[in-house]
């Protein structure tokens, strides 16, 4: 879990906790050496075309940026310029390319000294020599993966953060160069978030610049609060959260102004909502259902129904994996499965944690634990929901 690791410029997983993570950028050559990408140019852009895919073109021309939303077609792709220049270029850019692709689950498992509540996508993308989306900053912690080609960065610690208006993308008004580096196949660039960045692709012979960004998601604390106060919201409409009884003024003096909220009223209803209280463990399930929760475009196929006899025969023999949209997250003995919240029996915590980190269970894992009911009642549950499915 601690080694020394070639992702990392050698540190151990600790070391780039403490001196880089959130605090400064680091460059690492060769972080995972001969990696060739996990789908080529023709594929990204054939996801690009599908329906639940998330995918932007970006384009940069005569000083102007343009970004267009997928789903997108092969005329889309015609009409970009086949000879890109320094004045007219593009970029292919696709979200949760992990939702689609089982290799990226390989790839994201390596960045599992992240916590999973962390983790928001992989991003792909591609661009011709030139190609990039301009000079930016994300909000986002990243790592940026170079596939085929190569990309030069640059990237400023800059703190004048003000943007070009109008433009369709967050575009730095003014960017200063402080360093930069050409990163090639395999090479790998952390980001920390609010720093400035610019990459600009470069092809190598007739390989075109992909790059695959492993996006970090930092909730902005007013985004937090905004979701916990609606799921608060829930609680006491669930009477979850004991607020009992009638507004009560007894004491009630004659006031001047009959339309006059009077400070004794204010002072009873603050004193009232004061007393709504939560616990650290209702902190907790807030952020497993939050957390968890799939993106609004993201829907599951439920899986063709069989008997729980069947199912189970079958999951012991070939084990079981997470769907490649599914989120599980856990704390003490609460799991949360997009979004879903379910408490667990002591003796199927273990094999279900091992779920969450894994996202996958052997048969070996699943030997014996599947007599107990609580456990094999949940996984059939999450099989017809298409939360989950057979390994191969
Ligand atoms: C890209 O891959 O073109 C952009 C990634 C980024 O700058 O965040
Ligand atoms: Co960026």
């Amino acid at each position: 879990m601690n080694q020394p690791l070639a992702l990392l410029n050698q540190l151990t997983p600790s070391e780039f906790l403490d001196q880089y993570w959130q605090k400064k950028p680091l460059l690492i050559k060769a972080a995972i050496p001969n990696f060739e990408g996990l789908l080529s140019p023709e594929e990204l852009a054939g996801l690009a075309c599908e329906e639940d895919v998330q995918s932007r073109i970006v384009e940069y021309k005569k000083g102007v940026w343009h970004a267009q939303h997928g789903p997108f077609t092969e005329d889309d792709f015609a009409a970009l310029p086949d000879k890109p220049s320094a004045e007219h270029n593009w970029t292919l850019l696709v979200q949760s390319v992990n939702h689609f692709l089982p290799e990226a689950t390989t790839l994201l498992q390596q960045f599992s000294f992240i916590p999973h509540a962390r983790l928001d996508d992989l991003m792909v993308s591609y661009a011709p020599h030139g190609g990039g989306v301009g000079p930016h900053f994300d909000s986002y912690d990243v790592f940026l993966l170079q596939g085929q080609g190569k990309r030069l960065w640059r990237i400023s610690e800059q703190s004048d953060l003000s943007l070009v208006e109008g433009a369709p993308l967050r575009i730095l008004k003014n960017f200063d160069t402080k360093q930069e580096w050409l990163l090639e196949a395999g090479d790998m660039l952390y980001l920390p978030p609010h720093l400035a960045h610019w990459g600009i692709a470069v092809s190598d012979g007739d390989q075109d610049c992909m790059t695959y960004s492993i996006g970090f998601r930092a909730p902005k604390n007013q985004e937090l609060a905004s979701e916990f106060f609606g799921f608060m919201q829930d609680k006491i409409n669930q009477e979850a959260i004991p607020l009992a009884g009638l507004y009560q003024d007894a004491n009630l003096s004659l006031q001047s102004h009959p339309a006059e909220i009077s400070a004794d009223m204010v002072a009873a209803v603050s004193a009232q909502l004061q007393s709504i209280q939560w616990s650290s463990s209702t902190v907790a399930e807030f952020l497993g259902r939050y957390l968890s929760e799939p993106k609004s475009h993201v829907v599951f196929d439920a899986n063709k129904k069989i008997s729980q006899t069947a199912f189970l025969k079958q999951a012991s023999s070939r084990g079981l994996c997470l769907d490649l949209k599914s989120l599980m997250l856990f704390e003490g003995q609460r799991f949360y499965l997009n979004g879903e919240m379910t408490d667990s029996a002591s003796e199927a915590v273990a094999t279900l944690k091992k779920l969450a980190d894994c996202r996958q269970l052997d048969a070996a894992d699943l030997e014996g634990s599947l007599n107990h009911d609580n456990l094999s009642d949940r996984l059939y549950a999450w099989y017809l929901a298409g939360y989950l499915h057979f390994l191969d």
